[in-house]
């Protein structure tokens, strides 16, 4: 239904489109103060012309581990000349020729000619560059994985690492950043490099829904006109990417919502143009595990997600099937195999609650709005 208030085909609901980008960098960067501050310290020695410590920046997707150093990285180069702070996106360059390209590119100004070059020649550039601007290199090699995965990760340390042996430079340092949890990257680099790296672990721990709130806030705040969301369907946004535990799934939630309300015309998101966003952004994980959902299954999950919705409603296992019997399954049997199908999918969770002797709690694992959302796909979500 339309507002009364329409967009004039001309206006937008876009402050700034950019701040919305992947590549954008926020001018605040809130909840990282501890990463940051222990990332600044291991760089210190070299603004006094000793050399930078390395780092091993760990966490899951989607933490602000790019960002912090992109932010770090800005910072340093205001300050200080005698760091030259490198960034190398590993996904692009997953060889260490294209490493040093980047770095040499740095500090000349224009990648190195690509015909005939060879890697010594990079690096004595770059050395020599370095000597005679008295600055010591930091690199950070962002998702560090892909280099190990191509088998360069050793090679390229090695030479990253000794470069001051063979010239006159000081030793440079390394801050690898790692969205995978369980590589031990200690453990994969052999002895000789494992003797110049000893990087300090920084880690990036998840999101809490507040924080992820806070940054979507800023977010709005700064890329779209005043108004634009509310404070209900940012808290709604917040909750869809807190259980997905990436606030990269709020911000693109922001995005797509606000671009739906303006292509309708209107000058507000409704929860319906988040709820439209969200199966387009998220929805893939949970529309597949609903997918094979027999009709009955179904109509049990869209019951518990009912419910679920109204705050303070009883989720035992009990007080659900009070709700739901002779609507969606006529028999305890039939409730209890159906409860534990949802649960096999991945839709539900039924922990034992000891509080009030054997009894198990109903707990959607997605938001309500999300489950009603792909249980009537073309249904009137939102309506409530
Ligand atoms: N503290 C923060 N304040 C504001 N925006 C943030 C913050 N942390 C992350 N973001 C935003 O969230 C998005 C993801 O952050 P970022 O790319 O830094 O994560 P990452 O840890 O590098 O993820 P991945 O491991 O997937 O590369 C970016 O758009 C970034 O601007
Ligand atoms: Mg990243």
């Amino acid at each position: 239904m339309r507002q009364k208030e329409t967009l004039r085909y001309d206006q937008t609901l876009f402050r700034d489109r950019e701040v919305f980008e992947f590549t954008f960098v926020p001018d605040q960067l809130n909840h990282r103060d501890a990463q940051i501050r222990e990332l600044a310290l291991l760089a210190r020695p070299a603004v006094r012309g000793g050399s930078p410590r390395s780092a091993i920046l760990r966490g899951p997707p989607g933490t602000g581990k790019t960002t912090t150093v992109h932010r770090l990285f800005a910072e340093i180069e205001e300050a200080t000349q005698r760091i030259v702070p490198v960034y190398v996106n590993c996904q692009q360059h997953r060889t260490p020729f294209a490493v040093f390209a980047c770095i040499y590119e740095k500090l000349v100004g224009y990648a190195p000619p690509s015909a005939g070059r060879h890697l010594d020649d990079v690096v004595g550039s770059i050395t020599k560059r370095l000597g005679d601007r008295n600055a010591a290199l930091l690199v950070c090699l962002d998702d560090a994985n892909y280099l190990h995965e191509a088998r360069h990760l050793n090679d390229l340390l090695y030479r990253l690492l000794r470069l001051y042996e063979s010239w006159d430079v000081r030793k440079a340092g390394v801050f690898a950043v790692l969205s995978d949890l369980s590589l031990n990257l200690a453990a994969e680099v052999d002895a000789q490099v494992r003797s110049v790296f000893h990087p300090t672990e920084v880690f990036f721990q998840p999101y809490a829904k507040p924080e992820i709130r806070e940054i979507l806030e800023g977010r709005i705040r700064q890329g779209l006109y005043p108004n634009v969301v509310s404070q209900a369907n940012t808290a709604l946004i917040a909750e869809i990417a807190a259980q997905e535990q990436d606030v990269r799934v709020g911000i693109d939630l922001v995005r797509t919502a606000a671009e739906r309300a303006e292509s309708d015309g209107r000058r507000t998101v409704t929860r319906q143009d988040v709820m439209a966003a969200s199966r387009s952004v998220i929805t893939p994980t949970l529309q597949k595990r609903a997918a094979d959902l027999k009709e009955g299954e179904r109509a049990l999950l869209s019951r518990i997600a009912e419910m679920a919705r109204d705050t303070g409603a009883d989720m035992t296992s009990g007080a659900v099937y009070e709700a739901v019997q002779g609507y969606a399954v006529s028999s305890e049997t039939t409730y209890r195999t159906r409860l534990k199908r949802l649960e096999e999918a991945g839709l539900i969770d039924l922990p034992l609650r000891t509080d009030r002797g054997r009894t198990r709690e109903v707990l959607l694992r997605f938001t309500p709005e999300q489950v009603l959302a792909v249980c009537e796909p073309r249904g009137k979500t939102g309506a409530a």
